[in-house]
């Protein structure tokens, strides 16, 4: 078992957290990653309204006792959603924490904090890490390059990220970008980390309720097969190499336009893949982690196996150190 602040600080049994993910994270997967031990959080991205978020929030709370998170998403968007509003939700429903993330925090810190609920704000950047503390946050998330969804445009990566943000900072960090097994949890805890965040190893789980086909296209991926796309438009995502993701990397090789990339980049036209299962023609976000996974599992087993692997990493540590110390 491993206790640290951010366990304390979550009412969490593991340092395990699933970040809140766009198109994967409703209540079927968050409730299993609570009642596995570790912090599920809900995409409110894609619930954007007080009705269809708050039955969100209950359908959780029908499956789990356990604390859970809910992120709301701070990026650009085409029509952001009423934020003030589903923070409203969330406070009413008594949710644990609130994972912000996308842009600086500041204008929702104290209705969240007012809430009574954690606040865990995620970035790319230690200067936005350093900021985030100032404005109250009690937890920093901070994510490195290889991680599926938003890296750091800079390219800096997880086992760089996480010992500078440890270092600056007071408030308990969490790992998040390359983490999928025991080794990694070890490691983040090794580097100053109070927990990891995961993505990509937990869309490898049977309750995750994304199609099966995009679940067998993570099983057979490498270590390279992801690519970081919509850098020129500093809106950069690593996703899953697929033909679409293929072709937009390309396009904007050549200099293509924001306008000539829209058609291909929306929204609506990765619904083929994620709903119809066409992996291909969807940009998938994915994390180079995914050459860890190998096979799909229940979110317990995976929850469980990792702080396994990991006891018995930091057991080997400890012989390790015996030998050579003598
Ligand atoms: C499919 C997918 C969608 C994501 N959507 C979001 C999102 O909407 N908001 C957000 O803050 N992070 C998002 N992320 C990032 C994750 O919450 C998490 O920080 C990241 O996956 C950790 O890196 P890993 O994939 O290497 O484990 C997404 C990640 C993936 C894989």
């Amino acid at each position: 078992m491993f206790h640290t602040k951010a366990t304390k600080m979550l009412g969490i049994e593991h340092p395990i957290l699933c970040g809140g993910m766009m198109w994967v994270s409703e209540a079927t997967l968050v409730a299993a990653v609570s009642e596995a031990g570790g912090l599920g959080i809900l995409a409110s991205n894609m619930f954007p309204d007080r009705k269809s978020l708050q039955r969100e929030i209950q359908k959780i709370k029908s499956l789990t006792k356990k604390p859970f998170g809910v992120n709301i998403n701070l990026f650009p968007a085409l029509r952001p959603p009423n934020n003030q509003e589903l923070i409203e939700v969330c406070v009413e429903e008594g949710v644990r924490a609130i994972e912000t993330s996308g842009r600086s925090p500041e204008e929702y810190v104290k209705q969240i904090k007012d809430g009574g609920i954690t606040l865990i704000h995620k970035v790319a950047r230690i200067k936005d890490a350093k900021k985030a503390e100032s404005l109250g946050a009690d937890i920093v998330g901070v994510i490195g390059y290889e991680c599926g969804g938003a890296p750091p445009m800079d390219e800096t990566t997880t086992l760089i990220q996480v010992p500078l943000a440890a270092d600056a900072l007071n408030v308990p960090v969490l790992a998040g970008g390359g983490i999928g097994d025991g080794r990694g949890l070890v490691a983040a805890l090794a580097l100053g980390a109070s927990g990891v965040i995961m993505g990509t190893a937990f869309m490898a789980t049977e309750e995750c309720q994304i199609h099966h086909n995009i679940k067998e296209a993570i099983v057979r991926a490498q270590a390279t097969d992801t690519v970081p796309v919509l850098r020129s438009i500093r809106s950069m995502e690593r996703v899953l190499k697929t033909s679409l993701a293929i072709r937009v990397y390309e396009m904007e090789q050549k200099g293509a336009s924001f306008e000539e990339l829209i058609p291909l980049i929306a929204g609506e036209k990765s619904l083929t893949a994620w709903q119809g299962g066409e992996v291909e023609e969807g940009l998938i976000p994915l994390g180079q982690v995914v050459g860890l996974i190998s096979r799909v599992k229940t979110v317990k087993e995976l929850i469980d196996g990792i702080v396994q692997e990991a006891e018995a990493v930091v057991r080997g540590l400890e012989g390790l150190n015996q030998r050579t110390g003598a």
